[in-house]
């Protein structure tokens, strides 16, 4: 078995269920033709992958309509697809301090490109975001409204459904990035008055790198990021208007697709609710076994309070990269080290100069995984 410790679940879940590696293999095997580019047996087996695949999303966000959900290699493009498809020239945008890259580039690009204007809402020393922030911002007229489920830096978590909410009251669309609450939090997209939803495939929903996806509410009309061949409507000149051929042109992913849906599978089976208190504890015995460490500060919220399952620190004195380099080296336990991806994030929790250690866990992390985490930490460090 893998002796390697992968404390890294928030870039990318490791090791993938063996379902999930089955289903690919399967889908090599029996269902690798282009789906929707012919009637054969097997291009029909590989719409069916696809379709499938699409039906067990939307039961775990609670979509209606299974075709308003559009496959994405990751969360990102999904996220551009979203942000470049609503915004036009002169847009006012409210976005938070903890958006990931995935969020600021675009936003930043478009506000040189096409002069929108971006706000990017507060959140306090622990990375929380108290709402009446949002209200504040919310002072004009606003176009979109985006932000991350939870801080890849901190864990904290942002009340979506009440954002959403004052989002609508005030006209604005409400676009959230789930890289790190899709699998791990419940997801209503009409509870949570969510109109666009940008998730990975491949962390916690446990499928392969290479998926990800886009929900699209039925009466958002993004125009489309990508233009080509959907193997529909191939008479007309224009991308077809039905979904989701208009924002899935080109060869998708299927065999990555079949190990999504096994990794949906199981996340469904497990629930989000369940998974979600079994990081949270394993966070919780993280922090109380690293916050006595001398010289090393803990981020994000505080013990008891509500995280997904990030832990984030820095350590006085000694670079972030030096502490995960050591981790790997000495006691093959795999963290995250640096900016990752943040920097505003950063400059909220005050380590815009020394980025931060991160140990992520996941579905299968054990408490002694975690154990072997501290251990490793007060071995380097309580000197
Ligand atoms: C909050 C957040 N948004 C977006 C992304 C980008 O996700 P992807 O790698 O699937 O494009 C990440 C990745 O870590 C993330 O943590």
């Amino acid at each position: 078995m893998n002796s390697l410790i992968y404390l890294d679940h928030a870039a990318t879940s490791w090791p993938k269920p063996p379902e999930v590696m089955t289903a690919m293999q399967q889908a090599m095997n029996e269902a690798a033709a282009n789906p929707g580019r012919g009637s054969h047996s097997m291009a029909v087996k590989a719409s069916r992958v696809l379709f499938e695949t699409r039906v067990v999303l939307a039961k775990l966000f609670h979509v209606k309509n299974a075709n308003d959900i559009i496959f994405t290699s990751n969360t990102t493009i999904a996220l551009n697809m979203a942000i470049k498809g609503v915004l036009q020239p002169g847009d006012h945008v409210i976005a938070t301090m903890i958006e990931h890259n995935s969020v600021r580039r675009p936003l930043e690009y478009l506000k040189r490109t096409h002069g929108i204007t971006v706000d990017y809402v507060k959140v306090n020393a622990n990375g929380e975001m108290d709402v009446a922030e949002m209200k504040l911002a919310l002072n004009r007229p606003t176009r979109l409204v985006v932000c991350s489920h939870s801080s890849n830096l901190l864990g904290s978590i942002i009340p979506v459904a009440e954002i959403g909410r004052l989002a609508h009251e005030r006209g604005a669309l409400f676009l959230v990035d789930a890289a790190q609450s899709a699998g791990i939090i419940d997801i209503d997209v009409n509870k949570m008055n969510i109109d666009m939803l940008a998730f990975p495939g491949h962390k916690g929903l446990l499928g392969p790198q290479g998926t990800g996806g886009l929900y699209i509410a039925p009466h958002v009309d993004l125009e489309p990021l990508i233009h080509g061949g959907t193997g529909s409507q191939s008479e007309e000149k224009e991308q077809p208007t039905v979904r989701p051929d208009r924002y899935e042109a080109g060869t998708p992913n299927t065999p990555g697709i079949a190990g999504l849906h096994a990794g949906v599978d199981k996340v469904r089976k497990l629930t989000p609710a369940a998974i979600y208190a079994q990081e949270w504890a394993l966070t919780q015995q993280a922090i109380d076994g690293l916050r006595d460490i001398p010289n090393l500060r803990l981020l994000g919220p505080k013990i008891g309070m509500p995280r997904s399952g990030i832990v984030s620190f820095v350590m006085n004195d000694v670079d972030s990269a030096e502490v995960a380099f050591r981790l790997d080296r000495e006691y093959g336990i795999a963290v995250r080290a640096g900016m990752h991806c943040t920097p505003l994030a950063h400059y909220a929790v005050l380590t815009d100069k020394s980025g931060a250690v991160r140990a992520s866990v996941g579905v299968d992390t054990t408490e002694h995984e975690v154990e072997a985490l501290v251990k490793a930490m007060n071995a380097l460090y309580r000197t």
